[in-house]
């Protein structure tokens, strides 16, 4: 089979990628990818060493270029992880979420239908759904919620969910979509909540912590996310939406404890900062349908997983220090400077 995986140089895309390699070497996988921020061809190094494993630069959004890709390789599966992906850029310029977030799906979804692409996976996020009360801990998202959303990633994302299933309606296009919780583990960019706090924590650097620290997030290992899209692309059902959880609920300021915790470092490198505009109070998962239907697990807990991200960042300093110590100093200052 040949798979197209977008947004390949990605966090998540990217543990994808070593995933299908590792779990179906019978496969081939291109990844498309147009290298933005938050893609890094030093992620893919190891894969670029597999004969099974191409990588291609460019847009989703291009819509000539993708048609021209589409119809030189011939795809029988497409796996849409490309996305601006991060809500605080979203606050400060919304544009290019819809442009990359919702174009991008459609012309992908475009292509796939031209190409007869037997099935097009979507990976959302559970932050269509908007939020859940602090108070309420019986309520979770089930697949029935209705999508009610924030920011301005979360409504392009909505977005591009509903073009997914308006395709399967319209035009019978095989699809499927996931929609994860957060996700934390190797390779994720330090602008996230996680590897904010460990890559600064290490540099005995302060830690910001939006407003009082109290929201909540349903935290799973990347490793778990990736087993449930496999699933979803081989097993899943034409036409149908995944919640992927593993019912691990911490305070924003617990994540940061712990992590602190484990590090021997002091709390008090914690700096309560002005709140993010919008913010969702918390995200909980009902992941019953995927684990009912598709018999998947997940193999970590917060506890597990965090402990083998910990370890992970304190051995690829490198490749989170190349990243720091870039562009990103000035994406830094501008959201953090005055906060
Ligand atoms: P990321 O920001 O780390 O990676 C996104 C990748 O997409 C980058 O490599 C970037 O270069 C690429 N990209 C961006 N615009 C592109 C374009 N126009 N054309 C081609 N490539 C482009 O994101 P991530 O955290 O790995 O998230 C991947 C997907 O998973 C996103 O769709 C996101 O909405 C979804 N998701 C993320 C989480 C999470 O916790 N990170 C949870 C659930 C769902
Ligand atoms: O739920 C899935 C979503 O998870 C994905 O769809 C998004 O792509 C991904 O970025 C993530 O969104 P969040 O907004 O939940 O993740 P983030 O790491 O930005 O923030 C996690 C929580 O931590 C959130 O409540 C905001 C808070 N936070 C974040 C940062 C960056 C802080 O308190 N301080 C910070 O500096």
């Amino acid at each position: 089979m040949k798979i197209l995986i977008t947004g390949g140089a990605g966090f998540i895309g990217a543990n994808f990628i070593y995933y299908e390699l590792e779990h179906h070497p019978e496969d081939q996988i291109v990844c498309l990818d147009n290298l933005t921020y938050a893609g890094n061809l030093e992620t893919l190094k190891e894969a670029l060493e597999n004969p099974n494993f191409r990588f291609v630069k460019g847009d989703i959004a291009d819509r000539p270029f993708v048609f021209s890709l589409f119809e030189k390789e011939k795809f029988d599966i497409v796996v849409n992880f490309a996305a601006e992906s991060h809500v605080d850029r979203s606050i400060e310029s919304p544009e290019i979420f819809v442009k990359t977030n919702v174009l991008g799906t459609t012309t992908l979804l475009d292509a796939s239908r031209e190409y007869g692409v037997k099935r097009y996976h979507q990976v959302s996020t559970d932050e269509v759904y908007g939020d859940l009360p602090l108070d309420r801990k019986d309520l979770m998202f089930t697949e029935e919620t209705p999508l009610h959303t924030s920011s301005p990633y979360s409504s392009a994302k909505a977005a591009a969910d509903l073009f997914v299933l308006a395709y399967y309606r319209t035009y019978n296009l095989p699809v499927t979509i996931s929609r994860c919780s957060n996700n934390y583990g190797p390779y994720h960019f330090p602008e996230k909540l996680i590897p904010l706090i460990i890559s600064r924590a290490l540099n005995d650097e302060t830690i910001p912590v939006y407003g009082t620290g109290e929201n909540v997030r349903d935290w799973l290992y990347v490793e778990d996310h990736c087993s449930a899209i496999d699933l979803i692309i081989r097993n899943g059902r034409v036409g149908e939406v995944y919640n992927i959880g593993g019912h691990n609920e911490r305070t924003n300021l617990e994540v940061v404890k712990t992590i602190l915790k484990a590090l021997s470092k002091p709390e008090s490198l914690i700096r309560y900062v002005t709140d993010r505009k919008g913010h969702d109070l918390r995200y909980a998962i009902d992941p019953t349908k995927i684990e009912t239907e598709l018999g998947w697990q997940p193999k970590y807990n917060f506890d597990t997983g965090i402990a083998v991200t910990i370890d992970w960042y304190l051995n690829h300093r490198e490749w989170w220090e190349n990243i720091i110590n870039g562009e990103y100093k000035n994406y830094y200052e501008k959201m953090y400077g005055n906060r």
